[in-house]
């Protein structure tokens, strides 16, 4: 636990979970993570989100030392548990305080944690709030990554809370933001994961908070920027169109012929200048397969058959493209087969419609011989065309 005074009677609190190792039973936490809440004191004390249920007894506690037994207001800017799992403990130890949601919040709110609706109050999108010597505003932004989310400013202190926006899974035993390659890293890997699938919503928050006069930005998981061009402009190049000189190439090969087709294409696509990044399904970490896909211009998915359609880690590997909705432009498919199937075909399928232009696949029947790595060399120089025309090399 990290408890520090941000500026005069705004505490931030935040709960390290060093030990947590998944998330929502699907993300890698190679670092843990934390559940961060703010207590700002003043005529009404108000407390911005809460933590993991997991940690409520020792929440409880702090927050009954720091508030002086007094707590007015929660806000809840995100309904997920790891944010509002607390609320109804909070509710039940300050008798008097109420919960400050979204319209969307407060009925998600009364379903997930059964909240009683007349302990709560909604607020519109740009309604503030006076605490006494200092005002919130409170400032719709769905999709972050749930539909009911708002973040709430401190006009006057100009700290943004924006609960999961710009977070990092991250522990750590510093209160501050060290703006290093780790923490860059941690940040991107969250970004990947949770915001990525809405990233033009997410664009229109960034310009939100670009226009506001912001000295801190406190997050609701990792460390606190004190210096927020840092995550703004990391999230400026993360939700943008452009894309970089990269090929993603997540695969799996159960007799060693996809492992020769991607081990040919990788030097290939090298020796043209295209950073090529590799993935074995069968050992490699989903996050670091979609941090990759912030970033890359292309996907080149690898599979063989099983049965009659691709391996099951494939598609997992396709769905979870799907799902997260990366920005790449151009996709394909290598793969073999041993007596047929309708392996490519089930892949294909499943691929996004729109912006992603589909390149001519590679499948081979057994292990692959020299017309098929001439194939291989033939998609590499595709995809270096491909990259020329985007002015990525
Ligand atoms: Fe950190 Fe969407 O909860």
């Amino acid at each position: 636990m990290v408890i520090r005074e941000i500026t005069k009677n705004v505490h931030g609190i935040i709960m390290n979970d060093w030990d947590r190792r998944l998330f929502d039973e699907l993300i890698p936490l190679p670092d843990g993570t934390t559940y961060n809440a703010y207590l700002i004191k003043d005529e009404k004390n108000v407390l911005v989100d809460t933590s993991d249920p997991s940690k409520s007894e020792k929440f409880i506690r702090v927050l009954k030392d720091l508030s002086g037994g007094r707590i007015d207001y929660i806000v809840s800017n995100h309904s997920e548990q790891d944010h509002s799992g607390c609320i109804p403990r909070v509710l039940e130890e300050f008798s008097g305080s109420r919960v400050i949601a979204s319209d969307k919040g407060v009925s998600l709110l009364t379903k997930l944690l059964h909240i009683p609706e007349e302990r709560c109050m909604k607020v519109a999108d740009g309604e503030e709030l006076s605490t006494g010597s200092r005002r919130l505003r409170f400032m719709y932004a769905p999709w972050v990554h749930w539909p009911e989310t708002m973040i709430t400013c401190d006009i006057d202190d100009r700290i943004l809370f924006p609960c999961d926006l710009f977070g990092s899974h991250l522990a750590t035993s510093s209160f501050y933001a060290s703006c290093n390659e780790r923490l860059y890293s941690s940040a991107k890997r969250y970004y990947a994961e949770i915001m990525m699938p809405f990233r033009n919503n997410i664009r229109k928050h960034l310009r939100l908070v670009e226009n506001l006069d912001i000295g801190i930005i406190a997050p609701s998981h990792g460390p606190v920027y004190n210096n927020p061009d840092f995550i703004v402009s990391a999230y400026r190049d993360w939700v943008s169109d452009s894309v970089k000189n990269e090929v993603v190439i997540p695969y799996v090969s159960m007799h060693g012929s996809v492992a020769r087709m991607v081990d040919f294409f990788v030097d290939s696509l090298i020796r043209k200048g295209i950073e090529a990044k590799p993935f074995n399904l069968t050992a490699t970490d989903v996050g670091e397969l979609a941090m990759s896909l912030v970033d890359a211009a292309t996907v080149v998915l690898g599979t063989p058959t099983v049965l009659t359609g691709p391996h099951p880690s494939a598609v997992y590997a396709t769905y979870l493209f799907k799902v997260l909705r990366p920005k790449t432009r151009f996709i394909s498919v290598i793969g073999s087969f041993g007596w047929g199937g309708n392996m490519l075909k089930s892949i294909t399928d499943m691929l996004p419609s729109g912006n992603l232009e589909i390149l001519s696949p590679v499948i081979v029947n057994g292990y692959p011989g020299n017309p098929d790595f001439e194939s291989l060399e033939n998609l590499a120089k595709t995809i270096l065309e491909k990259h020329k025309e985007l002015n990525l090399l």
